[in-house]
Parts: structure tokens; sequence; C-alpha cells
């Protein structure tokens, strides 16, 4: 089955792992970037899997040939590739009209497809919109394969269902090809990104709004131009890519291990983050009885997107900064450096809020020294990175305070050292460029995000210069924390006038699905508040909202063994928890642990330990 011929199947790890780290910065501080998206995509994160041997050589998704079917290239055992090749446009009737290679990557199911305990490939979404699912199997397809997979007690070993994962790079996302023509090459790019993040994003500078503003219109009108994809890569498509490739999945099954293929009848079983809620709701309702199962984590609110408005996101984000404040009180000293002279948590609030808003006239300057440039530091370099750690207060807090005591205490050199990690060319200057594969063509950034959503959301070109002036300031009285920066979501739209071809309104989005949809939220969300899942949830009867009573972006922020008992319970039964369950996560932030106790069997236990191990916790 595997086409190995000619081919060494090769793993990227080595070297894309330097690039993304690269990007993951350049996204997450300089630009309005993957929006609902739930990796932490920081890290050099991908552990080699005894293959070091084959660092040398690369990973290129253009050895891979583009096929109808779906023709997996193995890579160490463990990751398999293939590109599946799609119409651009689903109503064309042509038979040579445009195509789509979605790039895919499974981690197969562990047993044989003909095993009584075959469960399935589960599908994943990442969020963004724009976010790769590629880079979901790598970074995290390891943590969620244990969770949906029976635990290793013996009993659930031999009755267990067992699951694979599946996922993919959405269309004009990173390996699936044709890109966005917005950038000639990753130099422009990354010029581009500091540009944006010099100019600032502050409410009461009129001049950083005109900037944005004409930034916005230059960028959106680049991606427009001269291309056929930008018609056809809203979420319409992409549902209908998924479909393709469980129906393509079924008949690989039946190809493979001559077993039946249910054909128009494969079941979709999906675990949606973030964004990825969207693209679940909006499939449930165009094909509600192709679910077998779907996990909704972190909710988009479908009229809030639909219909370009973007302003139920933010509900909860300023009590996760308030909780900051809390935590890093009872944290103390040693684990919270912001905490320095044993104050009040509104102390620490204040003399926060009071040296951040010193900065609108006087930014900091710090001198450079040997091994770092002089850098500056402005109001909306320190908006703009707790809008980033915010995501993941577990991971993030002792960070964010270390960060926050060096402005407000200290001297600024760990918050420019800070910045300039994320400066870090996409491309790198060495003699070695020809050869670096971030080097040879751009594959597009976060204009993909905006491309995307602008394309799904309600025509938006009338607004005006003074409109998006006071939808920056609704925003800002929502959330002085993240207002300004989500003011910068919609507006890329104000400048998009590609139409998709095939669209959905939110109104048709709702649905009685054949299996129901088991939805989570976080108590505090800094941009999917709870209040969504429960909203949403009402447009498809029988589902059930999981609540996990922490902080953070989608339930994986902050694991939660009883959170990961209801989901594996979900994957191997269909069973959904009983309304109103709310789960609590294992640890919280700065180090506190949680007296999580009643919840967990001690299956569940186990799971949790397993997890903590490679965490090295
Ligand atoms: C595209 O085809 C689908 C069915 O495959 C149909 O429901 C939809 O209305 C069509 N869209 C357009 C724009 O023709
Ligand atoms: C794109 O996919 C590659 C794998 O081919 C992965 O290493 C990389 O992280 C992805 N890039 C982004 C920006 O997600
Ligand atoms: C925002 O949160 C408050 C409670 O904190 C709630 O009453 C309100 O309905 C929420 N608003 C939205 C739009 O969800
Ligand atoms: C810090 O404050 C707490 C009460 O807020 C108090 O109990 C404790 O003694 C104080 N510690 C120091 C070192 O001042
Ligand atoms: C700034 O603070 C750091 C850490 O406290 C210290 O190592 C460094 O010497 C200081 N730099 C200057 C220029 O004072
Ligand atoms: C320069 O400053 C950074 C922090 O901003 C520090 O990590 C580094 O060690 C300093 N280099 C030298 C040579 O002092
Ligand atoms: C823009 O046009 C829409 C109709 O397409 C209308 O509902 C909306 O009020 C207009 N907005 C502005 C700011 O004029
Ligand atoms: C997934 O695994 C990585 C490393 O093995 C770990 O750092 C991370 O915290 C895990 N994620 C979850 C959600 O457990």
């Amino acid at each position: 089955m595997f086409n190995l011929e000619g081919f060494s199947p090769i793993c990227p790890q080595l070297r894309r792992t330097t690039k993304l780290a690269k990007w993951a910065f350049i996204f997450t501080l300089t630009s309005t970037a993957l929006l609902w998206y739930m990796g932490r995509g920081q890290k050099d994160k991908y552990s080699p899997l005894g293959c070091s041997s084959l660092k040398s050589e690369k990973f290129n998704w253009g050895q891979i040939n583009p096929s109808d079917q779906l023709v997996y290239t193995t890579c160490f055992g463990v990751w398999q590739f293939a590109r599946l090749k799609v119409p651009m446009d689903w109503n064309s009737t042509s038979p040579v009209g445009s195509q789509v290679t979605i790039a895919i990557i499974k981690i197969p199911v562990p047993v044989s497809v003909t095993d009584h305990r075959y469960g399935g490939a589960v599908l994943l979404n990442p969020g963004g919109p724009g976010g790769s699912g590629v880079d979901l199997i790598f970074s995290e397809g390891a943590n969620l394969t244990k969770i949906i997979n029976p635990l290793s007690s013996p009993e659930m070993l031999s009755s267990g269902k067992y699951f694979g994962l599946i996922s993919f790079d959405p269309r004009g996302v990173n390996n699936t090809t044709p890109h966005l023509p917005c950038f000639s090459d990753p130099f422009s790019y990354d010029v581009w990104g500091y540009q944006e993040e010099a100019d600032g994003i502050d409410h009461i500078s009129d001049i950083s709004l005109s900037l944005a503003w004409a930034r916005a219109k230059a960028l959106m009108e680049t991606c427009a131009q001269d291309n056929d994809i930008s018609k056809h890569m809203n979420t319409v498509p992409v549902v209908r890519d998924m479909v393709e490739i469980i129906e393509r999945h079924g008949e690989w099954r039946a190809v493979t291990e001559r077993t039946k293929w249910g054909k128009e009848d494969e079941k979709l079983l999906y675990w949606g983050f973030s964004y990825g809620t969207i693209l679940g709701q909006t499939f449930g309702a165009m094909y509600p009885n192709r679910i077998g199962r779907m996990v909704l984590d972190g909710v988009g609110d479908l009229g809030d997107y639909y219909n370009t408005v973007w302003m139920r996101g933010l509900n909860d984000t300023d009590k996760i900064m308030s909780k900051f404040f809390d935590y890093c009180i009872v944290a103390g000293k040693d684990k919270c450096a912001l905490n320095i002279d044993n104050s009040t948590s509104s102390e620490l609030r204040g003399s926060v809020e009071s040296l951040i808003s010193s900065l609108h006239q006087d930014p900091i300057a710090v001198a450079g020294n040997r091994t770092r440039g002089p850098e500056i530091i402005t109001y909306s370099d320190v908006m703009m990175m707790i809008r980033k750690l915010i995501y993941r207060p577990l991971d993030y807090f002792p960070e964010m305070a270390d960060l926050l005591a060096d402005i407000v205490h200290g001297n600024g050199s760990a918050f420019a050292a800070y910045k300039q990690r994320a400066h870090k060319p996409t491309c790198p200057f060495s003699k070695s460029n020809s050869d670096h594969d971030s080097c040879q063509t751009y594959s597009g950034g976060w204009e993909v995000t905006k491309a995307i959503l602008c394309s799904d959301g309600r025509d938006i070109t009338n607004t005006t210069k003074e409109d998006f002036r006071g939808i920056r300031k609704a925003l800002y009285q929502q959330s002085r924390w993240m207002g300004e920066f989500w003011s910068t979501v919609t507006l890329p739209c104000v400048h998009w006038r590609v139409r998709p071809k095939w669209g959905i309104t939110a109104d048709e989005i709702k649905g009685e699905t054949s299996h129901p949809i088991l939805w989570i939220g976080n108590t505090l969300d800094p941009v999917t508040p709870l209040a969504n899942a429960h909203a949403m949830s009402k447009r498809f009867p029988g589902s059930v909202v999981l609540q996990q009573n922490s902080e953070g972006h989608v339930c994986i922020s902050s694991p939660s063994v009883c959170t990961y008992g209801h989901v594996r319970n979900y994957f191997q039964t269909g069973d959904l928890p009983a309304a109103g369950t709310v789960c609590q996560p294992d640890q919280l932030p700065f180090g506190h642990m949680t007296a999580s106790g009643d919840d967990l069997s001690g299956e569940d236990e186990i799971s949790s330990l397993e997890l903590r191990n490679e965490k090295g916790l």
C-alpha cells in the first residue's frame, strides 16, 4: 500500500521544529494570528522517535504523490502521510477543474481493522481558523491518543475500542496547496510582521488605528489578487473535504483489509478545538446523519462568527486576569515574581495597571548588551504578551509574572529578551539558506486566518474608519486586557471583497445529529466563554455541555482526569455525561494542586499518571 519506492520516508521534526518555534512566536506576538486556536506551539516539542539518523534528510510533502485515494507513506512507523486531491470547487461539474491537494496525517489505529476492538480514526481540527492539523498531530497527537484510547487495565484492554487520529491542513493552510499569494517570500512576511508589531495596537492612539486600517487594506487587497483559492477556502468546502476524507478512509479500510465500506454512510468521529467547533457545528448542520461522535471544545458562537461581529468572545477574559493576581498572592514571592512586597491582589493589579498606562506616553527604553540589541517596550507590547499568555494560565502564568515583574520592578531586560526571541526570521540568514525548506517557498501565515474568517463572515465592507473606532472602544470596554487586540480580528474583513462560492449563514446551522454532540467549556475561557457552549447546544437537541472548572482556552490547556475520563467514555461507549457535570482540573497555576479526588475512578488515575509522566511531572 505504501509507496516507498525511490523515496525514503522521513520525518520533518528536527529541521521543521526550529522553524515552527519561530513561527509560533511571530504568530502570537506580532499579529492577529490564530485567534481560536488550542496549541501552545512555543517550545521545541517533537521528540524524535528513534530516528535521529534520518534527521539530515528533508521531509518534503512534494515527494508524496497526490491521489484521489488515501495512499499513505509511513514515517518512523508512527505517522502516516498522504495527499488527497479534491475539486477546488465542489459545485463545478467540469471533470478538469482546478484541484486542492490536502495534506493529511494519521496516527493509525493500534489494532487491525478486522479486530473487534477497532474503533476507527478520530478526525481533529486545532482551530485558528488557519491552524495546521498536521502540526496538531505532531505536538499533541500522542496525548490525545491516550485520552481517547482504553486505559491499561486488563478489562479495558480486552473490551475497549481502539482509535487512531487523522488530521489535515485545511484549504489555504501550510502544507495544503495552493496557497494564497499574499507575500512573495518569507522575508517580506517577516518584515511586515515586525512593522505591524511596531505600529502597535493602542486604543488611545489615532495613529495606531490609522496604520492598522491601511495595513489591513493593503494586505487583504493583495491576498485577493490573481488567485482562485480565495473563493474556495471558507468553512463550507472544508466540511465537504472532511466528508471526502472519511469516505476515502472507508475505502482505504476496504482496500487494505477487505472490510465492508459503507459508501456514503461513513460516520465522522471528531474532536474540534476552538474554531474547530465552528467547523464541527457547520458539519453537523450540513451532514447531520454522518455524526458518529463529536466533541466540541472551546465553543465559538455561530452568530458572532458568521455575522462578522466578534463581540461574544471576551466576556470572561478580564476575570482570568483577576485570577492571575489572586493566584499570584497565594503563590507568594517564591513562585510568583511579581509579588515582591507581599501586597494584596488589588495592590498588585494597581501597580501593573499604572505601569501599563504610563507606557502610552513613556515606553521603556532598554539598552542593549553584547548579545541583545537595544529595545523598547511599548503599551502594545505588554498587552500583546498578556493576550498571548492568557490562553494557557497553567503553563504561562509564571512567565507572565516574571515579565510583568521585570517591567514593574526591574529594568526591562527580561521583557526585551522575550520580545527579541520572537524576532528570529522565518528563513534564517545563513549560508545554507538555499537548502532550508522554509526558504524555498512561502506557505502562508496569519493572513490565512483572516481570509478564512472574513470569507465565512457576512460582508462588512461598508464599515467606516469611524465605525471601527467605535468597535475598538466597545471591545475595550468589554475587556481592558484583550479588547484592543480583538478589534483587529474583523478589521481585515472591512477590506476583503471576496465572497465565497459556497457559503452558509449562522441561522442555517442547527440540527438533529445522528449522535448527540459533547460540548466542553472552561469556567473562564479568554476567547470562547462557557456561555457560548450553552447557547450553541440549544441548536443541537440531545447534546450536553461538560464544564471544566479551570481558566484558559480549551480543556487541554488544563489537564483534568475527570474531563479526560468523560471524553474517553464518550468515544468508547457513546454515552454523554449527565447535564450539569462539572470537572475539576488536576492542577492550578503556580503549582497549586487541587483536591479533585471525588470524581476519579482508579482507572482514571492510571491514565492521569501516564499523562503526567509524559509531562515530566
Ligand atoms: C453546491 O453543491 C451542494 C451540494 O453538493 C449544494 O447543496 C449547494 O447549494 C451548491 N452550492 C452552489 C453555490 O451551487
Ligand atoms: C506545517 O507543517 C509542518 C509539517 O510539514 C509542521 O512541521 C509545521 O509545524 C507546520 N507549520 C505551521 C505553521 O503550523
Ligand atoms: C457575560 O457574563 C455575564 C456573567 O458574568 C452573563 O450574565 C452574560 O449573559 C454574559 N454575556 C454573554 C453575551 O454571554
Ligand atoms: C504577607 O501577608 C500575609 C497576609 O496577607 C501575612 O500573613 C504574612 O505574614 C505576610 N508575610 C510577610 C513576609 O510579610
Ligand atoms: C537589569 O536587571 C537584571 C536582573 O535584575 C540585571 O542582571 C541587569 O544587570 C540589569 N541591567 C541593567 C542595565 O541595569
Ligand atoms: C544581555 O541581556 C539579556 C537579557 O535581556 C541576558 O539574558 C544576557 O545574558 C545579557 N548578555 C550579556 C553579555 O550580558
Ligand atoms: C452595512 O450593510 C449592511 C447590509 O448589508 C447593513 O445591515 C449595515 O447596517 C451596514 N453597516 C453600516 C455601518 O452602514
Ligand atoms: C502532551 O505531552 C507533552 C509532552 O509529552 C506535554 O508537555 C503536554 O503537557 C501534554 N499535554 C497534555 C494536554 O497533557
